[in-house]
């Protein structure tokens, strides 16, 4: 296959709201865009945009050097190529699976595709499909280094940001998961605030502006986090997770006296009484990372 095959043409596989937003942003890039879905007809729009639908994922990974797949996780995954007929189309060429799971199935797929002679990239996405064949988009890579040179061209079709985080194949799913980590617990946090809010009078919309401005205090103390977990000391200074203990508390109990469940927060209340419990209440809030995970 020569270079200029490998540069100009990639097939997807996984054709939900990402899957098409990547596919249409390697359409709109004038790449040839082979496309497979599992439940047929999610292919409609991408075809009458110039994709070609291939009729089984076998036929479609066949007609790229690059298959980029994106579906629910890794089970979908397999289920898609762990079958003789698509590992066999696929041998001697290189799959990006841009599928969200855990670092731990990306390690097992790795070591698939090395068994079956195929080439191997994991990634993960961390902006929502609006983002995707814009500079917005964030893409993070792991996995070898040559391969991921060579795709980098079919993969800037894609636009936005893309990172490779080094040949340790489960990297990249580290990250997703850290990420989304902070993600999830500050949107399940953000619909707590709301519901205990709401139970004292104040709407979503007028909380709104003065929870921006909380969001905003978050970067900072991220860099602040970066120096204090890394080095192992703690600086309590500001807010000691005493002070934090106490603000929590007063989570807990306003939310309970309406009643409305506050197990996250009690959760968190938790591991700062233990910090405190072992005689570290004068450190900072990030302290219980230790709790988490000792060093
Ligand atoms: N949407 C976003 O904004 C966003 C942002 C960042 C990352 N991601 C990640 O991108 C990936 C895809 O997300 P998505 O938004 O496209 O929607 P999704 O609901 O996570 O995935 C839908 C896709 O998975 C396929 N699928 C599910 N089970 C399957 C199975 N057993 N066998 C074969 N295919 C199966 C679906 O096929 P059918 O159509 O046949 O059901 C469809 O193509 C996920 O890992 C997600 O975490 C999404």
């Amino acid at each position: 296959m020569t270079s200029h095959t490998e540069q100009s043409a990639v097939t997807v596989l996984g054709l939900g709201p990402m899957g098409r937003a990547l596919a249409g942003a390697f359409l709109d890039a004038g790449l040839r865009t082979t496309v497979w879905n599992r439940t047929p007809g999610k292919d409609r729009e991408l075809v009458e945009r110039g994709a070609v639908g291939a009729l089984s994922p076998e036929e479609a990974v066949a007609a790229s050097s690059l298959t980029v797949i994106c579906v629910v996780n890794y089970d979908a995954v397999d289920a898609i190529v762990r079958r003789d007929a698509v590992t066999g189309a696929l041998e001697g060429r290189t799959v990006v699976n841009l599928t969200a799971d855990t670092p731990d199935r990306a390690r097992d797929a790795a070591a698939w595709a090395a068994e079956h002679g195929i080439g191997y990239l994991d990634g993960a996405i961390m902006t929502p499909t609006m983002t995707i064949g814009t500079p917005a988009g964030v893409f993070l890579h792991s996995g070898p280094e040559e391969l991921y040179r060579r795709h980098r061209p079919v993969l800037d079709a894609l636009s936005g940001t893309h990172t490779h985080l080094g040949a340790d194949i489960g990297r990249a799913a580290a990250y997703d998961i850290a990420l989304l980590d902070v993600f999830w617990t500050a949107m399940a946090g953000y619909a707590h605030a709301m519901a205990v809010a709401r139970a004292e009078g104040v709407t979503a919309r007028e909380l709104a502006p003065f929870a921006k401005g909380i969001a905003e205090i978050l970067p900072p103390l991220f860099e602040q986090a970066a120096e204090e977990v890394d080095s192992g000391r703690f600086s309590g200074e500001v807010n000691p997770i005493t002070s934090a203990a106490s603000s929590m508390a007063h989570i807990v109990h306003a939310s309970e006296a309406r009643g409305i469940d506050a197990g996250v927060m009690r959760a968190a209340e938790g591991m700062a009484r233990r910090a405190i419990g072992r005689g570290d209440g004068t450190d900072g809030f990030f302290q219980i990372t230790e709790i988490l995970n000792p060093r």
